[in-house]
This record gives C-alpha cells, sequence and structure tokens, in this order.
C-alpha cells in the first residue's frame, strides 16, 4: 500500500515510524510519503491561508496550494502504484474534518483494501471547499472525521486513521489472531483481560479463567463483552441486538 501524507506540519508524521508502523515501513508492507503543503506555494511567505469569503473568525486554505500539491502525488504515485493508469480504481483522498463521514473500524477495513491513500489534513477553518470538488475528478474524496469533538488540525486525525487502517494490512501484526479477538472486530466491545499474578494487591482474576476449561472461558468472555457493550456503548449494544434478531439468533 502507499500512503501520501499532506501538512504544513508533516514532522507529525514522524510518530509513524515508531512500532509496529515504523517495522511495516522498513518491511516494504506499506510506504507513508509525506510532503510540506508550502512547497507549492509561489509567494516569497509561502502562505497557505486567506481571509474567508462572506466574513468570519478565522482563516480559510487557499484552493491552489492543494491542487498543485495533489497533482504532484498523482504524477510521483502514478508508477510507484501497482495496478494503476487505465482502468484501475482512483486514489483515496481522505480529508479529515469534524463535519465528515465517522471513521469506524468498518472504515478501517474497507481502506485496508485500497492500494493507494492520500491524507490531506487541513489547519485553521478548513480547506476551500472547491479543493474537494475538483480532486473528486481524480480521486475518491472522503471528508472523514475521528470523533465528535475538534482538533487544531488534521494530522493526529491521519495518524489515528493510518495506524487504524495499516495493522490490518496482512504481515504487521505478527499474530492475526490478535485483530478478530479485539474490541469493535465483531461490533462489541473486547472482555477484560489479566495477567499473573493471580491474585495482585488483594484483587484476584475471575475464577474462570485458572480453571483451563477453554468452551467455558470462552462463553465467560462472550458474556463479559456483552455486560461491557451494554454498560459502554448502549448504541453498540442496540445495534448488535438488531443483527442477532436479523441472523434469526436466539438474543440473551
Ligand atoms: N479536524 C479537526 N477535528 C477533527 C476531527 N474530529 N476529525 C477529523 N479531523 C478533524
Amino acid at each position: 500500500m502507499r500512503i501520501d501524507a499532506l501538512s504544513i506540519f508533516p514532522e507529525f508524521y514522524d510518530v509513524l515510524d515508531l512500532s509496529l508502523i515504523g517495522r511495516a515501513q522498513r518491511d516494504g508492507l506499506v510506504e507513508i510519503v509525506r510532503h510540506q503543503l508550502r512547497d507549492f506555494t509561489d509567494d516569497k511567505h509561502r502562505t497557505v491561508d486567506d481571509t474567508p469569503v462572506g466574513g468570519g473568525a478565522g482563516m480559510v486554505m487557499k484552493p491552489e496550494p492543494w491542487a498543485r500539491a495533489l497533482e504532484h502525488v498523482l504524477e510521483t504515485a502514478g508508477s510507484a502504484v501497482e495496478g494503476s493508469g487505465d482502468g484501475s480504481r482512483p486514489p483515496v483522498l481522505i480529508i479529515p474534518s469534524p463535519a465528515g463521514e465517522v471513521f469506524t473500524q468498518r472504515t478501517a477495513e474497507e481502506l485496508a483494501g485500497a492500494e493507494h491513500l492520500v491524507f490531506a489534513a487541513g489547519r485553521y477553518e478548513g480547506i476551500d471547499q472547491r479543493v474537494a470538488e475538483w480532486a473528486g475528478e481524480h480521486f475518491e474524496v472522503r471528508p472523514m472525521s475521528i470523533g465528535d469533538y475538534v482538533l487544531n488540525g488534521g494530522e493526529v486525525a491521519v495518524i489515528a486513521m493510518v495506524e487504524a487502517i495499516t495493522r490490518l494490512l496482512p504481515g504487521v501484526i505478527g499474530n492475526p489472531e490478535s485483530l478478530t479477538e479485539e474490541s469493535h472486530a465483531d461490533g462489541l466491545l473486547e472482555y477484560p483481560v489479566y495477567t499473573k499474578p493471580a491474585v495482585w494487591r488483594g484483587r484476584g482474576v475471575p475464577e474462570i479463567l485458572l480453571s483451563g476449561d477453554h468452551a467455558r472461558i470462552a462463553e465467560h468472555r462472550r458474556a463479559e463483552q456483552l455486560r461491557r457493550t451494554r454498560r459502554e456503548r448502549p448504541d453498540l449494544y442496540a445495534r448488535h441486538l438488531v443483527a442477532e434478531e436479523q441472523a434469526g439468533r436466539a438474543v440473551r
């Protein structure tokens, strides 16, 4: 997979060189190319923002540097991305925004199947709307929010999305079983986990986990998942009940 990440602070993306994603890059499983948006300006001050048309607070990112940067990505990635050229899918352009579609584990799974992802992190009050419209001629454009709160810019959202997507690529996580057992993999929160010692500061682990009875342990963990999801995330629990009912399974 090829990822291009654009920003006026591309240094934010340096954290992607650490840990598992750093290793995935070194192993050639993913290539992450960073771009400084200011390199695509043509004035002395390398200006990327301007006042909002129609008035209002803050500044808006100018469209031209973004268009040039994205054209550069298309030109340089064209030959680097497998299967690119006539007839292939366009790259996916993800524009982080609190006004976008909510990014979930399902989105991560879907995007993990793409050849080429481009992330355009805006600052200030956002990017001139015409960039997304123009980009639709060359990319599949996806404005994406990582939750109902406001960040100072899109970079932290990009890091979160890149991590959620790339850890699903084959070979990135040593034991692929851990992907199926975690929160959200099956629409429920994960069960609580424990390690040794069996009693720590007077607190024991649930007795059943010491029994060696794998069927009963699996049953216990499933019950814990349901209990936790019902308590912490009634929205997910309600969705789970509907899905179970549709699948014709008895709801406990
Ligand atoms: N930019 C600012 N806030 C954001 C959010 N919640 N998600 C994605 N991008 C953002």
